[in-house]
């Protein structure tokens, strides 16, 4: 299966193509340049434009005194909820420590304490303070500058911007030898190409933009997720999109990208209240305010369906050194209409974070061989039902480092194309962009049932039947969210049982049978097929 798209009209060739320029796209590029490898990275839009930059917690890392891997494993597992993959968690913490050392030494600079130590925090699910961070609360913006500004010294890595991938090229062999593309605007090169390589990389972060509301940038489609999925691989976990429990609540016709007010407020003191101005965590939770993600999000969920109010409170006026420590928080709190320092701040829960997506194994090779994947894009298992806070930037530095060096030692000469002319083809219209999101935030957000999933499908089938002629970015995307979609209302409607971020009003328990990885695929007439598989523990 793959989408109608014109016939690719130029040709450009690399070792490796890394497609997403947010760490995990750019520190593979960079780790596959260390291997000698040219490198071709493609991005969708400015190469700043990617999730990365608006993380705003940090990093999670056991650097500091008396922490050690073994703690971050425990905290990584328990926020999980028994569905980490213990392999891919073990590399994720005790890898994670070097490749932060290896980020530093490749510039990034990150706030220190009064000491000259690297400041640590604390965010929800950690038992320790292990979170480093910069510029306050601009910790993805500080590790986007530093890898781009290597990214650009190195002549060995050819960048196109403004570049939507579409699907991806197959040799006879059935491995993946380059991706199709679509050259937004002006440039060197317009129009549909391909681009050819010896190994292909899928770095294009999350798939936000399903929901109607989510911390995500415009940008994030999932369309790597999608094209991996055309392409025959498996995705896995796909039922568990982590909801931040924070979000700075504007109006409920708010849509798209919302503000995000970081854990880190609540790792420095700030305290939810509801709509009667009382403390409501501390009796759901051991870790009150700082229990793991899915846990507050539930709970102020719970809150505002009781009370039957649109958001919860967040109270930060205790920080004292809040703008300093927080100044990009503090400026959207002050362009919405809210003083921090002196107001409580609205919130409510978004959608922030695929915990699934392509399922990999510890070298990020997906199941079709030729064709890897990194970071948010990826499943790794190692975040398992809800992701931990503040790990989603190191999978990025470590899987990205472990995926480069895998290539390198396992490169095969480069693959022509096999003619796909007579692959099925499919294209949705750009209109049913904004159905589809509300459908899936009405039937397949926070809380879901099987009532709700079943009409959630319904409107996606009756959505898909929508097709157009006309290739362009926005059917493209559109097209990518649906099948994303549609995988994620799939195995939510399977996963009879509640679970991190999966939460059924109609199964509210957890199942031991359940300790299972429910695993998708596309045929290549677009028919779905589901498998559970064990989990390595
Ligand atoms: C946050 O700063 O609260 C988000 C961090 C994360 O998603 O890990």
């Amino acid at each position: 299966m793959k989408l109608f798209a014109g016939r690719p009209g130029w040709t450009a060739q690399a070792d490796v193509i890394v497609i997403g320029s947010g760490v995990a796209g750019l520190t593979t590029a960079l780790n596959a340049r260390a291997a000698n490898l040219s490198v071709l990275l493609v991005t969708k839009a400015h190469i700043d434009e990617g999730s990365t930059k608006w993380a705003q917690g940090g990093i999670a890392a056991a650097l500091g005194p008396g922490d050690s891997p073994e703690e971050h494993k425990e905290d990584t597992l328990i926020a999980g909820a028994g569905l980490c993959d213990i392999d891919a968690v073990n590399v994720l913490v005790t890898e994670g420590p070097e490749a932060v050392r290896k980020l530093i030494a490749r510039g990034a600079v990150f706030d220190k304490a009064e000491s000259g130590e690297i400041a640590l925090t604390r965010e929800g699910g950690h038992h320790r303070n292990r979170i480093l961070h910069a510029g306050g609360d601009a910790t993805g913006a500080e590790v986007s500058r530093a890898l781009l500004a290597a990214v650009q010294e190195d002549s060995g890595i050819e960048v196109i911007e403004h570049a939507l991938v579409i699907d991806a090229l197959k040799s006879p062999d059935g491995r993946v030898c380059g991706v199709t593309l679509h050259v937004i605007g002006a440039g060197s090169s317009t129009g549909v190409g391909r681009a050819l390589a010896r190994a292909v990389v899928i770095a294009t972060g999350g798939l936000g933009q399903v929901y109607s509301q989510t911390t995500n940038p415009s940008v994030s489609t999932g369309d790597g997720v999608a094209l991996a999925l055309r392409a025959g691989a498996a995705v896995a976990d796909v039922e568990f999109i982590q909801f931040h429990p924070t979000v700075l609540w504007r109006d409920t016709s708010s849509a798209g990208q919302q503000p995000l007010i970081s854990e880190a407020v609540r790792g420095e003191g700030a305290i939810l209240l509801n709509h009667k101005g009382e403390k409501f965590m501390a009796t759901v939770h051991p870790q009150a305010d700082l229990a793991p993600r899915d846990i507050v999000a539930k709970e102020i969920f719970n809150q505002m369906r009781e009370a039957q109010v649109p958001h919860m409170w967040l109270d930060a006026t205790a920080i004292v050194d809040f703008t300093e420590r927080f100044p990009t928080i503090y400026a959207s709190c002050l362009a919405n209409g809210i003083d921090p320092l002196k107001q409580l701040i609205p919130v409510a829960p978004a959608s922030h974070y695929a915990s699934g997506g392509v399922l990999v194994d510890l070298n990020g090779q997906s199941t079709v061989p030729g064709l890897y994947v990194c970071g948010e894009s990826a499943c790794t298992g190692a975040h398992g039902a809800n992701r931990l806070a503040s790990n989603s930037l190191l999978e990025g530095l470590v899987f990205g480092a472990r995926i480069s060096e895998h290539i390198a030692a396992h490169l095969l000469p480069q693959s022509q194309p096999e003619d796909d002319s007579s692959e099925a083809r499919t294209l949705l219209d750009p209109s049913i962009r904004i159905p589809l999101q509300l459908a899936m935030s009405e039937g397949a957000g926070v809380m879901r049932s099987e009532k709700s999933l079943k009409a959630t499908l319904a409107t996606l089938h009756q959505l898909g039947t929508r097709q157009t002629d006309q290739p362009g970015v926005d059917a493209w995307e559109v097209s990518n969210l649906y099948y994303l979609a549609t995988a994620i209302v799939r195995s939510a409607l399977e996963r009879s049982e509640s679970r991190g971020s999966h939460w059924r009003s109609d199964f509210l328990e957890t199942k031991a049978e359940w300790e299972k990885r429910i695993i998708q695929q596309l045929d290549f007439d677009g028919h779905w097929s589901s498998e559970k598989i064990e989990i390595s523990q």
